[in-house]
């Protein structure tokens, strides 16, 4: 699979994804999310891949939308940009799991990118943002809605009406970043928790994070329900089988997926 604006490496279940436009910071132009949405889907079936890491080439993880493209657009023509599908569903409902490896700028959609991601790693001394303000602008791929659900609304009001960046420090404080690891060390520890999701049942995972989706997406008792019906279907599983009989066997199970 070959990407111009993306890197991909795929070993032992795990893909890395490497957005790479470096010299413009990553922003997220109209091929960079072609690119990043075709690649997702060609690997959505393939059994090789079970977790996705998605960093950054060079300074950034990535700097936001492309504003040489935005400047250029009508209304109608960055509405129908930002009509999904978009790279921010292509990412959250992903049926494997994405971990998001900061390495430095997650700003603007590259911070809405990260957000839609099932956890963010982040390198000591990454940024974070939504400066979308300063060029009187709003963010449009989830930025003021995932942003209060991760940090509440009082700290999104401060990131989205002043365009503060903070480091990545304050953001595992605030709950937008999941854990801060030194710089060198980054894409390791993205490995280390990609590998223990990839020893999982792919179909479990799949499940898992269907019923996380539910838990930020419908109100509790909704989700309570779906959780049901997703915790059921895993019991018409081989994997289910598999799993209990291997623990009962005191052996490694060997998962189908299905
Ligand atoms: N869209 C388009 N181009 C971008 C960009 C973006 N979001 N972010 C950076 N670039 C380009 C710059 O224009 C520059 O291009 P050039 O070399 O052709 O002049 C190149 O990337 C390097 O950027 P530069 O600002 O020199 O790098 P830096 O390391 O000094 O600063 C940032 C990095 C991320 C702090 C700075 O580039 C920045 O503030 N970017 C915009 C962030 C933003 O507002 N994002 C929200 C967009 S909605």
């Amino acid at each position: 699979m070959q990407y111009p604006t993306l890197l991909v490496d795929v070993k032992d279940g795990i893909a890395f994804l490497t957005l790479n436009r470096p010299d413009k910071r990553n922003a997220l132009n109209a091929e960079a999310r072609k690119d990043l949405m075709a690649c997702l889907n060609a690997m959505r079936d393939d059994g090789a891949v079970r977790v996705v890491v998605v960093t950054g080439g060079g300074k950034a993880f990535a700097a936001g939308a492309d504003i040489d493209e935005m400047a250029a657009r009508s209304l109608w023509e960055q509405r129908q940009f930002i009509t999904p599908p978009h790279i921010y569903d292509a990412v959250s409902k992903y049926p494997k799991p994405v971990i998001a490896a900061i390495n430095g700028f997650a700003l603007g959609a590259g911070c809405e990118l990260a957000m839609a991601c099932d956890y963010r790693l982040a390198a000591a001394g990454a940024k974070l943002g939504q400066p979308e303000i300063n060029l009187g602008i709003i963010p449009g791929g989830g930025g003021t809605q995932r942003l209060p659900r991760l940090v509440g609304t009082g700290r999104a009001a401060r990131l989205l009406f002043t365009g503060e960046l903070i480091d990545a420090e304050t953001a595992e404080r605030w709950g937008l970043v999941d854990e801060v690891v030194a710089p060198e060390g980054l894409l390791g520890r993205a490995e280390e928790l990609a590998r223990k999701m990839a020893e999982k049942s792919p179909l479990a995972l799949k499940l898992a994070k269907e019923a996380l989706r539910a838990a930020e997406e419908l109100p509790l008792r909704e989700s309570l329900a779906r959780e049901i019906d997703l915790f059921s279907m895993a019991f018409a599983s081989e994997d289910k089988r598999e799993g209990i009989a291997a623990f009962k066997e005191n052996r490694k199970p060997v998962w189908t997926g299905r």
